[in-house]
């Protein structure tokens, strides 16, 4: 496949450097305000180091990228609320090309699910969005092979950033500002770290899953949240004398109400995974209850979600 990869941050940089080993082509990488490379052979490096030099190009935009010769694009520019500007509009034009499209980014279909579906559904290019809910985890291809009318409801941690911080306070005492700051070292905080620690990017995902369960219809306006950007430390010392720990969990119920807040779990509870991990229970109709865990956020992490997307693209 020839990808066109829009988002030069982790996840889209990450992309960009393990496509040739997934057998891809990148024939144009840019950022979300302008192109940085549009040329064959993508030096990702070299193209990441010329953005340092001449910042960010403010002055073009990503249309001569999306104007190029590519099976699909790649939409991982930061994630924005809302109307989803601009990552909606770059998968409108890929669409409009009949384009396939693959999301890192989770904007377009957290707030705009049903404009994305019916733009897929009137273009030959197909929609796939692993990468947007619980990093590596094959979370939505696990409901699509289960049958999405057939999982009830689904609960989980869905944010490596606010558990690697509830984790590490609770296991090391250390303090939230310390420890927010290892986690945005770690390339695993959005680029406003607030989304994070708030749920907004929980809710987010919370609001992805009850589209693809429940046909749509759902944006982050529906989400129930509350973060942990206020969070006690002291609660974090009272729940463990009593063998429990507090996660940020996101659940979306059988009748489709979804919410996102900080729960009381036993300690040795499946949902208590820690670090950067993510963990998603499926409760199905007929299989029981699925547990998928494994890393929820990370560049090269994410990128395998992106770039498992494209290989099963048609
Ligand atoms: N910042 C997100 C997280 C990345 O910490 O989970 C994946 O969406």
């Amino acid at each position: 496949m020839r990808l066109c990869v829009l988002g030069a941050g982790a996840v889209g940089a990450s992309t960009a450097r393990l496509a040739s080993e997934y057998g891809h082509t990148v024939t144009a990488f840019a950022d979300s305000t302008g192109a940085v490379v549009d040329s064959d052979g993508i030096d990702v490096d070299g193209a990441l180091a010329h953005k340092e030099r001449v910042g960010s190009v403010g002055e073009s935009d990503p249309s001569d990228a999306l104007a190029a010769e590519y099976d699909a694009l790649v939409e991982a520019t930061p994630t924005t609320l809302g109307d989803a500007h601009p990552g909606f509009e770059h998968v409108e034009a890929a669409f409009e090309r009949d384009k396939h499209v693959v999301l890192a980014n989770k904007g377009p279909v957290a707030e705009r699910y049903d404009d994305v579906v019916a733009l897929a559904e009137a273009s030959a290019g197909e929609l796939r969005f692993e990468a947007t809910v619980a990093g590596t985890i094959p979370v939505l291809s696990t409901i699509e092979g289960v049958g999405a009318e057939r999982v009830n409801a689904v609960r989980g941690v869905l944010n490596g950033t606010a558990n690697f911080v509830l984790s590490r306070m609770s296991a090391d005492g250390l303090g939230y500002e310390h420890v927010l700051a290892e986690a945005q070292d770690l390339g695993v905080a959005e680029a406003d770290p607030s989304f994070d620690v708030d749920g907004t990017d929980a809710a987010l995902k919370g609001a992805i899953l009850a589209n693809v369960i429940h046909g749509g219809g759902y944006s982050l306006a529906d989400v129930d949240v509350e973060g942990i950007e206020d969070f006690p430390g002291s609660a974090l010392e009272v729940a463990a004398e009593d063998g429990r720990t507090v996660r940020l969990i996101g659940e979306v119920t059988a009748t489709g109400d979804i919410r996102v807040g900080p729960r009381l779990v036993p300690e040795n509870d499946p949902l208590a995974v820690t670090g950067t991990e993510n963990i998603v229970q499926l409760d199905t109709e007929h299989a029981g209850r699925l547990n998928l865990s494994g890393a929820g956020a990370g560049g090269p992490e994410t990128a395998t979600a992106v770039l498992a997307d494209v290989t099963r693209l048609d």
